[in-house]
């Protein structure tokens, strides 16, 4: 049997004009576009769905979508009411691109225990893992790449 490899599994979305704007998205975890974040996510959630024998297609899809919003809600109180954060906008939209309830709510507790609402699914816990690995790689690359344009501007003044 042949392994289908995590872009067959989200094809559709990498080919979804309105996700691939998350391109333009910079700075995500300081220097990352927020597809690059999203896409890692996604490839590592579905590494570990085949791993622990989870449902891949919930997992590589949740990875990829978990931080699907452009900007932020101007009455979500990030701070203040943690059921508000991003992770609200981005179930409503991976919602109206007609995404299943076990994928919306891998999103929607990808930052537990913030938001409340316990993983409670295999797959949404491989989310909440891969995100919480990624984010810290995303801040160890953004940090090599300021140190490589800090010292490139030490020696040559540009
Ligand atoms: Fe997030
Ligand atoms: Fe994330």
């Amino acid at each position: 049997m042949r392994i289908k490899s995590f872009e067959q599994y989200v094809q559709d979305l990498l080919d979804h004009p309105p996700f691939q704007e998350l391109h333009q998205h910079a700075g995500h975890h300081f220097k990352r576009s927020r597809f690059a974040h999203s896409y890692a996510v996604g490839k590592l959630s579905y590494r570990l769905a085949r791993i622990f024998h989870a449902n891949v297609t919930v997992a590589a899809r949740a990875g990829l979508l978990h931080d699907w919003y452009y900007d932020r809600h101007p009455h979500f109180k990030r701070v203040t009411n943690p059921d508000m954060h991003h992770f609200r906008q981005s179930v409503e939209t991976a919602g109206q691109y007609g995404e299943s309830p076990e994928v919306l709510h891998a999103i929607r507790t990808h930052m537990w225990p913030w938001g409340r609402i316990i993983p409670r699914t295999r797959e949404a816990w491989i989310v909440w893992v891969a995100d919480n690995i990624i984010w810290v790689v995303d801040l160890w690359q953004s940090l090599k790449q300021s140190l490589r344009l800090g010292v490139h501007y030490l020696i040559y003044g540009t």
